[in-house]
């Protein structure tokens, strides 16, 4: 038998591009590839990447210039470009960079293995359309290997809110969800390999409408089908819109128990001005009602959420505006970007905010957020929680998990194994993560 050749595949973005590249590495597994960690010996490299600010596009001509050695030390050595930057720039990606062979967008991975075959064939291989089938299904299934005790699963994909700075309605096409059979047939394989907690992932995953046995089904439905099923102990979803958190969703976080007290929902900004401008379609008074009714439900969860600083038209007031709204939701963590002018995009054309204004903004809100970070983090000593252990830790006997709030656990228990769910009670809070002891 001949050799099998090797694939390395680097995944840039957000965690749906982790996903996809799973997806992706077992569709060319299909085709005799192993996965490889290191470039220089593959035959296949692969960039998964992601457009959503300036900065990550730009990395990705940068990886690629630095393949150029690569390829001329073996000829045969494919190179193709995955995600939102091939969706997004398509054929201009083989003509700034001769290197590439291959350019596949995030719709079209189900067709991946016809087009190795033809980049193979020494011809340039390009699919960006957003076809009718689903690419997911497509797919070759994922081979029985043992797998870590989390994954994620995508149940969405593709946007309609059109928020006027952000380039995934472009990228990732129209809000479609995958139906409620598929996935539960692959949660229970995932469970099966030795999966105990799944991340469900939409762009909009909160907007999940996918054909169940009597119509569609909400999101609410499908954590409740998914409830039912051994062994997994438990779910989560991520990224959701304030506009999609419906009752019944806000009804699961009070009684599903399998539900975990976390709930990452990005807001972007605090000025009803802003929000406006953005194309939000909420306000800020409206998404601390929307808190405040969460926060009812289920009294513990902790809340994530995503701002943007340095959008255009933002004055001092709007951004002192966002200060307020974080002081009065204090999220547990948060993510916050300076404004990045995606072209196509209806911000892009609208007077821009100083660059060096907008840093100091970042500066100032991130100081906020990590101070709230900080004080989460801490009040969880003396707390008992319960942790999903994941891995060994960096000492003898220690073991590394997560909590229900998603904080990494250090606990020094010689017994405990990878999979396992334990209560623990937190005896301190370090730099990045807890320690805790046994209970
Ligand atoms: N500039 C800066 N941040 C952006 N995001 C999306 N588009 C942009 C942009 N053009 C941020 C939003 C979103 C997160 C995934 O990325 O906060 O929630
Ligand atoms: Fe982008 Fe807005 Fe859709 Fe989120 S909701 S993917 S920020 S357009």
């Amino acid at each position: 038998m001949s050799e099998p050749k090797k694939l390395f595949i680097k995944t840039y973005g957000c965690q749906m591009n982790v996903y996809d590249s799973e997806r992706m590495a077992e569709a060319l597994g299909g085709q005799g590839y192993v996965e490889t960690q290191s470039a220089e010996e593959a035959d296949m490299i692969l960039l998964n990447t992601c457009h959503i600010r300036e900065k990550a596009a730009e990395k990705v001509y940068s990886e690629l210039g630095r393949f150029k050695g690569l390829k001329a030390a073996k000829p045969d050595l494919k190179i193709g470009v995955a995600g939102c930057v091939a969706q997004a720039e398509g054929e201009e990606i083989m003509r700034r960079q001769p290197l590439v062979d291959l350019v596949v967008g995030p719709q079209s991975y189900h067709r991946l293995p016809e087009l190795e075959a033809k980049a193979r064939a020494g011809e340039k291989a390009l699919d960006t359309d957003f076809p009718e089938e689903d690419k997911f299904e497509k797919l070759k299934g994922r081979p029985k290997a043992k797998r870590g005790p989390t994954a994620f699963l995508t149940v969405q994909e593709g946007c309609d809110k059109f928020c006027a700075f952000c380039v995934v309605p472009y990228t990732r096409g129209a809000e479609v969800s995958r139906p409620v059979d598929r996935i539960l047939t692959e949660a229970r394989d995932l469970v099966e390999r030795g999966v105990r907690e799944i991340t469900l992932l939409g762009q909009n995953v909160n907007a999940y409408h996918g054909a169940g046995p009597n119509g569609d089904m909400s999101l609410a439905g499908l954590i409740w089908e998914l409830d039912k099923i051994d062994g997994l102990e438990r779910i989560r979803f991520t990224t959701s819109h304030p506009n999609d958190m419906t009752d019944d969703l806000i009804e699961a976080h009070a009684n599903c128990a399998k539900l975990m007290p976390y709930l990452h929902l990005p807001v972007q900004a605090g000025s009803d001005r802003i929000l406006k401008r953005m194309n939000r379609s909420h306000t800020a008074d409206s998404y601390l009602r929307l808190v405040e009714r969460i926060r009812a439900a289920r009294p513990d969860i902790l809340m994530s959420g995503d701002f943007i600083v340095g959008f255009p038209e933002e004055t001092e007031a709007d951004f002192q505006a966002t200060l307020d709204l974080v002081e009065q939701v204090r999220y547990g963590y948060a993510y916050s970007f300076k404004y990045s002018t995606r072209p196509g995009t209806p911000a892009a054309e609208r007077p821009q905010v100083d660059p060096v204004e907008a840093d100091d903004r970042l500066q100032r809100l991130q100081a906020v957020i990590t101070r709230h970070q900080r004080e989460i983090q801490d009040s969880m000593v003396g707390r008992e929680v319960s942790v999903l252990f994941e891995k060994p830790g960096r000492l003898a006997g220690q073991m590394v998990g997560k909590s229900e709030y998603l904080h990494a656990v250090h606990v020094q228990a010689p017994g405990l194994a990878a999979g396992q769910i334990a209560r623990v009670r937190i005896v301190a809070s370090r730099a990045n993560s807890l320690a805790g002891e046994p209970v």
